[in-house]
C-alpha cells in the first residue's frame, strides 16, 4: 500500500513482512525471501525491503507492519500522526535481566546499548539509512544472537545436548533499537511502537513461554467494543525502565495505535464488514 498526500510529495511507505512464504509492498515487485520466527533472516528481511524502498527519494517514514495487522484510522490520520514528528517510531527498552545480551557481544556492542522491543517500527530517512548501512552491528546478531532451540524445530537441527543452558535471543526484537542506541540516535526515536499487540500471556501450558506469542483474535473476537477499547489506550508502561510513555501527538495527548495485531482472516473480514456494511 503505497499512498500518497494529495497536498505533498512527501510519502509515507508500508512495508509488508509475512513470516510465512514472502514479503513485498504493493508498489515493489514482490521479493521473495525465507524468513524463520527468531532468525537473523528476519533482520535481512527488514534490510531488503528497506533498500529497495529507499530507492524512491520521496518517501520520508518506512512503516513496517505484519500481514496479520489492521489499520485502526483512516490514511490522513495516520499520515499525519506519523509525518507530524520529525523521528522515528521505535519500541525500545533496556532489559537485561531476561538474559538474551549474550556477553560476548562486548566490546562491538555494549550492554549498555542493548535494547528490546517490538519489531514493527516507524522509520524516518535517516534511521532507514543507518540500518542498511550498519555493518558492525549485525554481524555481531548473527554470531551472537540467536533463538534457543525450540522441540517444534528440532526437525530442522540437531538436538541440543541441554536445552536448558542454551542462549536464547530473538534478533528482530532488538536489533533496531539497539543499533540506533549504539549510534547515537535514540535522542531522535520516539520510544513506542505503534501497532497494539495483544500478548498471550496465559495460553501456552509451559510457563517459561507464556507470553512469548501474541494473542490472535478471532471471528468471535472482532467487535467494536475490541477495537475501541485497543483505541483508547493512551499510555504504555514499560515495567524494567519504570517509565511510563504518555502518548502524544502534535503537543496534545493522543492514542497510542495506529494499527493492530494479530487478526485472522476471518476476524479483518468481520471488522471490514462492520465499515462497509
Ligand atoms: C479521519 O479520522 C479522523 C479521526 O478518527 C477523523 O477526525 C477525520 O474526520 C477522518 N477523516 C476523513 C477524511 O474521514
Amino acid at each position: 500500500m503505497l499512498s500518497k498526500s494529495s497536498m505533498k510529495s512527501i510519502k509515507l511507505f508500508f512495508l509488508l513482512m509475512d513470516p510465512f512464504c514472502w514479503l513485498g509492498s504493493y508498489s515493489l515487485p514482490p521479493l521473495s525471501f525465507q524468513v524463520e520466527w527468531g532468525e537473523a533472516s528476519m533482520i535481512q528481511a527488514e534490510r531488503i525491503l528497506l533498500r529497495s524502498a529507499l530507492k524512491d527519494l520521496y518517501n520520508e517514514r518506512f512503516v513496517f507492519l505484519s500481514d496479520s495487522c489492521i489499520p485502526l484510522y483512516n490514511f490522513s490520520y495516520t499520515y499525519d500522526y506519523i509525518m507530524s514528528t520529525s523521528t522515528s517510531f521505535v519500541d525500545s527498552f533496556a532489559d537485561t535481566k531476561d538474559g538474551r545480551y549474550n556477553p560476548k557481544m562486548d566490546p562491538v556492542v555494549p550492554v549498555h546499548n542493548w535494547r528490546k522491543g517490538s519489531q514493527w517500527v516507524v522509520l524516518t530517512r535517516k534511521h532507514a539509512e543507518v540500518v542498511l548501512k550498519d555493518k558492525t552491528v549485525l554481524p555481531v546478531f548473527q554470531q551472537y544472537c540467536k533463538r534457543k532451540s525450540l522441540p517444534e524445530f528440532w526437525r530442522d537441527h540437531p538436538l541440543p545436548a541441554d536445552g536448558s543452558k542454551e542462549h536464547n535471543c530473538i534478533p528482530d526484537e532488538h536489533y533496531v533499537q539497539t543499533l540506533l542506541a549504539q549510534e547515537g540516535h535514540e535522542a531522535e526515536i520516539t520510544r513506542r511502537t505503534l501497532t497494539h499487540t495483544s500478548w498471550d500471556l496465559s495460553a501456552s501450558k509451559d510457563r517459561e513461554r507464556r507470553g512469548w506469542h501474541p494473542q490472535a483474535y478471532k471471528f468471535s473476537d472482532a467487535t467494536p467494543m475490541l477495537i475501541k477499547s485497543i483505541k483508547d489506550i493512551d499510555n504504555v508502561y514499560y515495567e524494567t525502565e519504570y517509565r511510563r510513555e504518555w502518548c502524544t501527538s502534535k503537543g496534545e495527548p493522543a492514542p497510542c495505535f495506529l494499527f493492530a495485531r494479530k487478526f485472522t482472516r476471518p476476524a479483518a473480514l468481520r471488522l471490514l464488514d462492520m465499515v462497509n456494511p
